[in-house]
């Protein structure tokens, strides 16, 4: 039997997230990057973080592959692994987005419901959910990583899309796909929140 969730009542504090972005003259929010191991989430993340960086803002990347190094290290490739990974890394990125930074989320996330769960923790429009859709083909083609070979040998499982689900957002802010290259209208957006922010 698990045991009952204690009571708790959060203090309140008096500096909010609105004083934090204030102080650092930017908008924060969270730019959600979903797609299949190899879609190019890192280094599109990468590149949006040092855009931002270029611009002056504040930012930071949380990758799924870093933080299962360290926060998410007890966590597996199962789907209920997953789902934890997901809902750890959307918790960081609150926190993050409260302390006033655009964070940059880059993880497979496959479960469209964990992704809308981490959502909901948003203010509306400060969830930026972006659908690295670079298809199987290609990332089988890239396999940078060698990890789909590592599959077709039949040294890992539950790999996402070939023995693991991967369900497409519905409603993604903004689709990618980096065989073209089309991310510019993205950072543009992105640096258009900013300005709309910066001329209040
Ligand atoms: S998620 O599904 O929980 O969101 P996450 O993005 O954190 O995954 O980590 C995925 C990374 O783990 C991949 O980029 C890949 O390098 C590595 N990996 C190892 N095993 C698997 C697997 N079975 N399926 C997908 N990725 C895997």
């Amino acid at each position: 039997m698990t045991e009952p969730r204690p009571l708790l009542v959060a203090p309140e504090m008096s500096v909010d997230q609105t004083q934090r972005e204030t102080m650092k003259h930017q908008r924060a929010c969270c730019i959600w990057l979903t797609g299949l191991s190899g879609a190019g989430k890192s280094t599109l993340a990468n590149k949006l973080d040092q855009t931002l960086q270029n611009h002056g803002f504040h930012s930071y990347v949380l990758d799924g592959d870093r933080v299962r190094n360290g926060l998410c290290q007890d966590l597996g490739m199962s789907d209920l692994d997953r789902r934890e990974n997901v809902r750890r890394l959307g918790e960081v990125a609150r926190l993050m987005v409260d302390a006033g930074l655009i964070v940059i989320v880059s993880a497979i996330s496959p479960f469209r419901a964990d992704r809308d769960a981490c959502r909901t923790h948003f203010t509306p429009g400060d969830f930026i959910e972006v659908h690295v859709s670079t298809p199987l083909s290609e990332c089988i083609r890239r396999d940078a990583k060698g990890l789909y070979r590592a599959v077709r040998e039949g040294k890992i499982r539950n790999f996402t899309g070939i023995d693991s689900p991967y369900e497409e957002p519905l409603a993604p802010e903004f689709v990618i796909d980096t065989r073209t290259g089309d991310d510019s209208e993205l950072v543009d957006q992105l640096l258009m929140l900013q300005r709309d922010l910066l001329t209040v």
